[in-house]
């Protein structure tokens, strides 16, 4: 790219904003020159409206903290000088709903990572491994909205990815009826320690609205394009229970899987390791090389020694073995916030660069 494109982050200041702050460094495609939150932090440098809620394992980049913070709300003033955003506010679903159309409407593509707009029925949500061709809808909602290069696009809840990516690998052995527990870490609320001692040495076992996500949003996953919106898949069914655990980074899941055709556990190990998608053929700047791993320890995948895997982007997962009640039962783990929250909101937006979709204004 001979250019790099102007990003902006809106919600730049929160947990998944600084995420996107700290993997958008040294961008090869792209460059934040617009950091937008809250009124309360609006008119400060970046740095001062972070103060002392940076998050992150690495320092603040450099080039983002004299950046003067504006106003979300500000739209027309915000896209002026942007090629597109990434969206990461935390406000009610409508007023998310309402101002990443706002933003689409000044005609500058929005990737989002928020839920607001995951199941309006033209706007494509993706993981690019598993379902890119959901992006044909795009023609559709900008008819709709009336732009010609502003739209929406989202990315699913970060507890589908310890689990969803192996059933996708697994889809021609027709899996029908899945139970999987998802052990979710503090970060998944915008959280460290710091901020909730009380998950220290604890275990809550309720996360507002996260077992239907995490039952639903497979299926709109695994849906089909027609007649320029998508339409869920039926099957397979799944149920769910999901924990919040004293884990800062790393959404695990224990699940079984009841599947239509017999297929032994080398099958199913050699459909995981071989899986690839469109950013490998591709060689996005953010695609993992080895979209998922197979751990034969039997301890393994562990939070701490493989929640960083491909930098975060890639999914880990063991302890594949025959089920008495079910045919096979298994451990999945993902990065919630890199490849379940704002790195593949990233990898959204390459693939959509790729294809044409994101260019400079
Ligand atoms: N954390 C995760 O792993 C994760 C994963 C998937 C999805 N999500 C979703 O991503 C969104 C952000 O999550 P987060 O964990 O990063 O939240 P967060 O740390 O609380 O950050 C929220 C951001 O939104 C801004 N904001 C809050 N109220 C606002 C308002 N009324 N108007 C404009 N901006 C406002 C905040 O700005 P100020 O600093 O100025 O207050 C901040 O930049 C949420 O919708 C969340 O559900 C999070």
């Amino acid at each position: 790219m001979e250019k790099k494109l102007r990003v902006g982050v809106l919600g730049a200041t929160g947990m998944v904003g600084q995420r996107f702050i700290s993997l958008l460094e040294d961008h090869p495609w792209y460059e934040v020159v617009t950091v937008a939150a809250s009124p309360r932090s609006a008119g400060r440098t970046y740095e001062d409206a972070v103060g002392d809620r940076w998050k992150m394992a690495t320092p603040m980049p450099e080039a983002v903290r004299q950046l003067v913070v504006m106003n979300v709300n500000e739209v027309e003033k915000v896209a002026a000088g942007v090629d597109f955003v990434f969206s990461a506010v935390d406000m009610t679903k409508e007023e998310i709903k309402a101002i990443e159309e706002a933003y689409a409407k000044t005609e500058t593509p929005v990737v989002s990572n928020n839920s607001a707009h995951r199941w309006t029925p033209d706007v494509p949500m993706v993981v690019p491994e598993i379902n890119p061709e959901h992006f044909d809808v795009i023609p559709f909602q900008k008819k709709r909205l009336g732009t010609k290069r502003g739209f929406i696009a989202v990315k699913p809840n970060c507890s589908i990815q310890s689990y969803a990516p192996a059933l996708t690998a697994w889809k021609e052995f027709e899996p029908y009826e899945v139970v999987a527990t998802t052990y979710q870490a503090i970060s998944g609320a915008g959280k460290t320690f710091k901020d909730w001692p009380e998950m220290e040495g604890n275990i809550i076992p309720y996360i507002g609205g996260e077992e239907e996500k995490s039952e639903q949003e497979p299926l709109r996953l695994w849906g089909k394009v027609e007649d320029g919106v998508i339409v869920k898949a039926e099957s397979p069914v799944i149920t769910c229970q999901c924990i919040r655990v004293p884990v800062l980074n790393g959404h695990t899941a224990a699940a079984f899987v009841k599947f239509r055709k017999k297929v032994t556990k080398e099958q199913l190990i050699e459909k995981l390791v071989s899986f690839k998608g469109l950013p490998q053929e591709l060689g996005l700047p953010s695609a993992p090389k080895q979209f998922i791993q197979y751990l034969n320890e039997d301890n393994r995948p562990q939070v701490t020694a493989d929640v960083d895997f491909e930098n975060g982007m890639g999914i880990s997962i063991g302890r594949l073995r025959e089920d008495k009640v079910y045919d096979y039962k298994f451990v999945g783990l993902s990065h919630n916030t890199v490849r379940g929250a704002a790195g593949g909101a990233v990898l959204c937006a390459e693939l959509l660069t790729a294809k044409g979709y994101i260019q400079a204004k």
